[in-house]
């Protein structure tokens, strides 16, 4: 070999070496998305990852994830390659805690509902994180609403989340600011001091006591109370109740007939009584979008509608109580 073409082999080897260079860095920097725990080179905001079987998955911190309910073995193996060790279930509906441990990952069951009122729960939230080992994956069933909102209480109490960061991640996580009581106990928590988190219990269940329909008729019932009096003072929020929204009211109502469909009692009914269920769901649904219009501009058209679908409302309920209850 000639000294040129030394020189051309050289030239040639440098820039085979400097292709390796940026393709590993390039690796390197697609590594961080599926690396583990622990990674100081994340960004430091929540950011949104793609991965199999679980919707709106995000990592917030180092050890801290949220999302949807796992699908499936894709959902729960995607957990496993993060590092994930426990996942918190905030949902209605009983954990798959038998897939969970396939994989093994155990579960902490802490339900709540969409009204915002945690009470004790949000304290045993920030334990349940503290404790836990490795990454804490927290869901609820879409992971919109209540997995974040939990998720935030937790990054409050053990990350130093200040109240806007924790109200940025809830508009990230896509929660739909109708919910305000979700809102409201993000906005207002206060992180237990050490000595506070100390005396909470860790006795997590994997899957908690939840509620029967029961309890779901007695919710739906004072949800409709609450939507009574908006109605009595024309469907807006009446004067001595002023935390009552019209929007907010008649949401709560349709996720307890969506969320009483997964009701293992509502279930043991059958078929015609899930579909009566989901009847009484679309006529919530329905009623939401109606008050929610009529909130924008007030029109006696609008107002005959919203009259016609309360009504409706008010006879489902007594449709299926004939057929079903009575
Ligand atoms: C799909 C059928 C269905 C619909 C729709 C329905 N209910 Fe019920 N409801 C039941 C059944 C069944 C029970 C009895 C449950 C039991 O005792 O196990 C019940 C019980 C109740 C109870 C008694 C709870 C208690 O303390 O024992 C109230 C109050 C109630 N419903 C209110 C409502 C209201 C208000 C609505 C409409 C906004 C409604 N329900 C819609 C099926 C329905």
């Amino acid at each position: 070999m000639d000294t040129r073409s030394k020189g051309k082999a050289r030239w040639i080897g440098a820039l085979g070496l400097a292709i390796l260079l940026v393709l590993g860095r390039k690796d390197a920097v697609a590594g961080a998305d599926v690396a583990s725990t622990g990674d100081s080179a994340l960004p430091k905001t929540p950011h949104r990852l793609a991965a199999a079987g679980i919707n709106n998955f995000f990592q917030l911190t180092g050890r801290i994830y949220s999302g949807s309910q796992p699908s499936g073995d894709a959902g729960f193996a995607t957990l496993k390659k993060r590092g994930v060790k426990t996942i918190i279930s905030v949902d209605g509906t009983r954990p798959d805690v038998e897939t969970a441990a396939r994989f093994g990952l155990r579960y902490g069951h802490i339900p709540f509902g969409y009204d915002g009122v945690l009470g004790t729960n949000a304290e045993r939230l920030v334990k349940a994180a503290q404790v836990f080992p490795g990454a804490v994956f927290i869901h609820c069933h879409h992971g919109q609403h209540r997995g974040p909102t939990a998720a935030a209480i937790v990054c409050e109490g053990l990350e130093g989340w200040t109240a806007e960061r924790a109200h940025a991640w809830l508009e990230l996580a896509g929660t739909d600011t109708n919910y305000a009581g979700l809102f409201k106990v993000v906005r207002e928590f206060h992180p237990p001091s050490g000595q506070e988190l100390a005396n909470v219990a860790t006795n997590f269940p994997a899957h908690a006591k939840l509620p029967g329909l029961v309890e779901a008729m007695v919710q739906i019932d004072q949800q409709l109370d609450a939507l009574k009096a908006i109605r009595q003072a024309g469907f807006r929020t009446p004067a001595n109740q002023p935390d009552l929204s019209p929007a907010h009211e008649s949401l709560l109502l349709w996720e307890s007939f969506r969320e009483a469909q997964r009701l293992e009692t509502a279930r043991k009914r059958g078929a015609s009584f899930l579909a009566e269920l989901a009847g009484a769901e679309a006529n919530a649904d329905e009623l939401h979008r109606r008050l929610t219009e009529l909130s924008t501009e007030t029109t006696p058209a609008r107002r005959e509608v919203a009259e016609r679908t309360f009504k409706a409302m008010g006879q489902a309920c007594a449709a299926c109580h004939q057929k079903h209850r009575n």
